[in-house]
């Protein structure tokens, strides 16, 4: 059944020969088309500065989706009749002609004039492509007009600024839709259901029985061959500024009033303003991988990376605390780390509850009671787990750690793509799972000053947990780890 709140539309995509294009949003649309959430008369316009035909698109978007796994019977004749092409000119400035070319594609396909213009180009052009947009009068249309910023939406607080100004003197913001692609993970939004549908837990989500959060974003993965964008923008902007600022605010917000993009994007952008100030000194660990063995093989250093410069202070590695300065969490750190190239895979935010005040079981050999552990993991295996004490059976008398778990898969099967979520909504106009242009920019106030010290950046192997430094922050991390007490080190290789 087609949804009933999807209109006709044209999806124009700028940077269409792009990765991005190809990896993640025709995948996206295409999957999003097969299942009929979207209405018969949709239609994809792909442009760039290349000089392709209408024919070598569809032929390129043909390979990319069948190396997506999709292989259809009807890939094909989706591709002709869905997606058309349009050549910007090796100036990228044909915005007279791309105007000429959406209006005769609504023509012939008897399209209401709604429009997306999705953003899949370097954050350098963002600027010049809304402003053509704009001057070339399709900033409006005789129907509905959205334009989709990929991350990341400026590189410091003054550049996010400058970017939000010049799109709002085209489009409202009700227009503009800011992508961070962890606010269409499933197990991100489900953050907001657990806490606020789950009354067992809420009660508990406070300074008075939370010890400290930690959230750690690794990646075994190194810099592969984005060394052009990444050696310039490093782990706080790539990941911090966005990614991780979306799952902080998420476990820190207040309740909102409904579950609307208004109520929930308020309540983000408070956290943000009641977030103390970091000190890069004192709140802050960077590092860089140097070489090492991840799954066994050996793997050079990200200063001979390919494209990277030998003497680059780039951060692969983030380590923070933060401090939220609210009646709800004060005293409470946040730990934060991220880093390329650590000794796995895993996103996981851990809430570390407070010990039992005292242990009775003290003459029975458990002098200090371990607190209990909400892990919420959001890679590689969706899902939760509670870790509480219980007593081991028989004698002697001895207290074992054991969890209650609940995976994703196991309960539902299949996960619905980030990107399909994200691009639904901007069809159908919904903005709670994008950036309000506020939130972006008291993001980047509360993290870009670490940028402007000269913050020391401290070299771990690839493969590890990072730099010994960060024990500085927080001695033992929950999850993963190379500083862990006995048993945290036995609750994450059980819910490895
Ligand atoms: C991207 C970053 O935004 O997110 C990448 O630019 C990072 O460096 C990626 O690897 C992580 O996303 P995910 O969904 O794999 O956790």
């Amino acid at each position: 059944m087609a949804r009933s709140d999807v209109v006709p539309h044209l999806y124009v995509i700028f940077g269409a020969t792009g990765d991005l294009t190809h990896r993640k949003l025709l995948p996206a649309l295409y999957n999003l088309m097969q299942r009929r959430d979207i209405a018969e008369n949709c239609y994809i316009l792909g442009t760039a500065r290349s000089d392709l035909s209408d024919a070598d698109f569809r032929q390129e978007a043909r390979a990319s989706l069948s190396d997506a796994g999709f292989s259809d019977d009807d890939l094909g004749s989706w591709c002709d009749h869905r997606l058309f092409y349009h050549s910007l000119g090796p100036d990228s400035d044909d915005f007279p002609g791309l105007k000429d070319r959406i209006d005769a594609i609504e023509q012939e396909h008897d399209l209401p004039g709604n429009r997306v213009f999705y953003l899949s180009v370097p954050p350098q052009v963002y600027p010049s492509t809304i402003e053509a947009l704009g001057e070339a009068g399709l900033d409006s249309s005789p129907g509905w007009t959205r334009v989709v910023i990929e991350k990341p939406f400026g590189h410091d607080l003054e550049s996010a600024r400058d970017l939000n100004a010049l799109t709002h003197r085209y489009f409202d913001e009700s227009q503009v839709y800011r992508i961070d692609h962890y606010l269409g993970k499933e197990t991100v939004q489900n953050l907001l259901v657990f806490r606020f549908a789950n009354a067992l837990f809420e009660t508990d989500w406070n300074r008075d029985q939370i010890e400290r959060v930690e959230i750690t974003v690794a990646e075994d993965l190194g810099i592969g061959t984005r060394a052009g964008y990444y050696d310039r923008a490093g782990a706080l902007r790539d990941m911090v500024q966005n990614h991780i600022a979306q799952l902080f605010t998420l476990i820190a917000m207040e309740p909102p009033t409904c579950f609307e993009a208004d109520a929930i994007r308020q309540e983000k952008i408070k956290v943000l303003e009641s977030t103390t100030p970091l000190d890069p000194f004192e709140d802050v660990v960077f590092g860089q991988y140097a070489a090492g063995r991840v799954d066994g093989e050996e793997v050079p250093g990200y200063r001979n990376e390919e494209d990277v410069a030998p003497n680059s202070r780039t951060e692969t590695y983030v380590a923070l605390r933060l401090e939220v300065a609210n009646w709800r969490w004060q005293g409470v750190p946040f730990y934060v780390r991220t880093g390329k190239r650590m000794a796995e895979t895993l996103t996981q935010i851990a809430i570390v509850f407070n010990r039992a005040p005292v242990s009775i079981f003290r003459n029975n050999g458990t002098p200090d009671l371990e607190s209990n552990v909400l892990l919420i993991t959001l890679k590689p295996d969706e899902g939760f787990d509670l870790h509480f004490e219980v007593k081991a059976p028989g004698q002697p008398f001895d207290l074992k750690k054991q969890q209650l778990s609940f995976r994703y898969n196991e309960a539902f099967g299949r996960m619905p793509e980030a990107y399909e979520t994200l691009l639904l909504d901007t069809i159908v106009g919904d903005q709670t799972l994008f950036v309000h242009a506020d939130e972006a920019e008291m993001s980047w106030k509360l993290f870009a000053p670490v940028l402007d010290q000269h913050v020391a950046v401290y070299p771990y192997e690839a493969g590890s947990w990072g730099p010994e430094a960060t024990r500085k922050l927080n001695e033992t991390w929950v999850a993963g780890g190379n500083a862990l007490s006995g048993s945290q080190q036995r609750i994450a290789r059980e819910t490895a």
